[in-house]
């Protein structure tokens, strides 16, 4: 099949590789020139730099002989008089902190398709060709969809729901082997291009490949994601709180205790200092506002966004309140720029906000520290005279009063040993509970700690 990605980000990249790697031809348009120019470098390096998910640059340069990437629409045009199926993969961030998605970016993408769908086949539109969305989007989009196409006089084409589930930092091994596949369209013959689409899952036997309608689509993506969300407000707020509540309560423990209930399951027991990312929040935020905008209430919904905020406040605010330090003039090692683990996306990291909280306090120096997102944050945060950033987390640690661990990558689980062997003794923050196993030899070598789901040791 020719397949169109509108949108080469996280979603839009990743499918399409699998897309290729699955044996179609396929096209990716985005406006953003670098992005192209880097993901259709043939090069694994090159394109990690851009986006940075393990086995995106690998599955590219294999598959190189069956996508096309590109940032000229005329590309775009030509591709459509033999295209099959349009997948729509544009952001859909929160307007403000309205809770309204902003839809804009797919609008006016559906709307430039749609002027360019009227000329195909030499203005016949003789091709029947599906438009697939891809974004997370408001569950009445799919109308929104069909009254540009068809204000805009595109006729012989289908709409569907497909909405994305993959998990950053495993989108592509999630997308070759994703747990279920939800199609939400209208018609059989739409479902019939859908299964062409998806053949390999369809068939697989250990994938769930559910037809739904669009809306039942579209709400099962925000009601998933939410559902998630609530689980880690839930660790946070009540399970990671009673155990900073008292002493003598390990967190990883209880945690065994609840995860081996198999009504409670296992996912989400990862006590951290804030769900960051670019879907939780927006994604809960814009279930509330559409609840709300239906009249229904909305305040579980609504309780879990506050929940997460509250998590990275209350932790930041206890250097002051239990460490008794004040940030200013203090050295601080900021380990962990992505917002977590595995992926150089820093969309609602929490270090953006202790960027923010650490320049109020008048902060003496940050040294900054990550594998893989330090060229993104620096894009947000230039280097400067208060701001320099390492090429290892032993130059940011060793130099530090103050240890912020705010992403999980697995190799900050030796921090707790590098600081015990350099002598040095700051106050570690471990938004991770990365260092959990050393608490008590960083105590006894003179460290004190402030963990989430922790109470203070010193
Ligand atoms: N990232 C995830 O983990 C994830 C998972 C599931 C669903 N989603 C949803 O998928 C959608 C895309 O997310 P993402 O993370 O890939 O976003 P992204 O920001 O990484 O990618 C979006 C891309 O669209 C491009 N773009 C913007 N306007 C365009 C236009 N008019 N024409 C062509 N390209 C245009 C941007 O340049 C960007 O490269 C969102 O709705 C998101 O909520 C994301």
């Amino acid at each position: 099949m020719n397949i169109l990605y509108i949108g080469g980000g996280f979603v839009g990249a990743c499918s399409a590789a699998v897309s290729a790697a699955s044996g179609h031809n396929i096209l990716v348009f985005d406006i953003d020139t670098e992005k192209i120019k880097k993901l259709g470098a043939k090069d694994r390096n090159i394109i990690e730099s851009c986006l940075f998910e393990k086995g995106l640059g690998d599955l590219l340069v294999q598959h190189s002989d069956r996508i096309t990437f590109s940032s000229d629409y005329a590309d775009l045009e030509v591709f459509l008089d033999a295209c099959d199926v349009v997948f729509m993969c544009l952001p859909t961030p929160e307007i403000g902190e309205t809770g309204e998605s902003d839809v804009s970016y797919y609008v006016g993408a559906a709307e430039k398709l749609a002027s360019s769908l009227i000329k195909r086949n030499k203005g016949k539109q003789e091709r029947y060709v599906v438009i697939v969305n891809k974004s997370t989007v408001p569950i009445d989009m799919i109308d929104r969809t069909e009254e540009i196409l068809d204000a805009a006089g595109v006729k012989n084409y289908g709409v569907v729901s497909n909405p994305e589930f993959l998990v950053e930092g495993k989108a592509v091994q999630n997308s070759l082997k994703p747990d279920r596949v939800v199609v939400g369209a209208k018609t059989e013959k739409d479902f019939a291009v859908m299964r062409e689409v998806y053949q390999r899952f369809f068939d697989a036997t250990d994938i769930v490949y559910l037809e739904v309608n669009p809306k039942e689509a579209a709400a099962g993506k925000l009601l998933a994601n939410f559902y998630l969300f609530n689980k880690l407000g839930v660790c946070f707020d009540v399970v990671g709180r009673t155990c900073e509540a008292f002493d003598g309560i390990q967190f990883e423990k209880v945690r065994k205790i609840l995860a081996s209930d198999v009504r409670i399951g296992n996912w989400g027991f990862y006590n951290s200092m804030y769900a960051g990312g670019s879907c939780f929040i927006k994604d809960a935020r814009s279930l509330s506002h559409q609840l709300q905008k239906a009249g229904k209430a909305a305040c579980l919904v609504e309780e879990t966004y506050l929940a997460n905020k509250r998590q990275l406040t209350l932790f930041l605010s206890r250097a002051k309140t239990e460490a008794g330090i004040s940030w200013k003039d203090k050295t601080v090692a900021l380990v962990g720029l992505a917002f977590k683990r595995d992926t150089n996306d820093v969309r609602n990291s929490p270090s953006i906000d202790i960027m923010h909280m650490l320049e109020e306090e008048g902060v003496g120096h940050v040294y900054a520290y990550d594998p893989a997102a330090k060229d993104v944050f620096a894009k947000l945060f230039p280097a400067s005279q208060t701001l320099t950033y390492v090429d290892h987390e032993y130059d940011a640690v060793t130099r530090a009063d103050v240890v912020i661990i705010a992403t999980d990558w697995p190799q900050f689980r030796g921090l707790g040993d590098m600081i015990i062997a350099h002598g040095s003794t700051p106050l570690v923050m471990d938004g991770r509970r990365m260092l959990q196993h050393r608490y008590e030899d960083m105590i006894a070598a003179g460290c004190s700690i402030i963990a989430v789901g922790s109470p203070y040791f010193s």
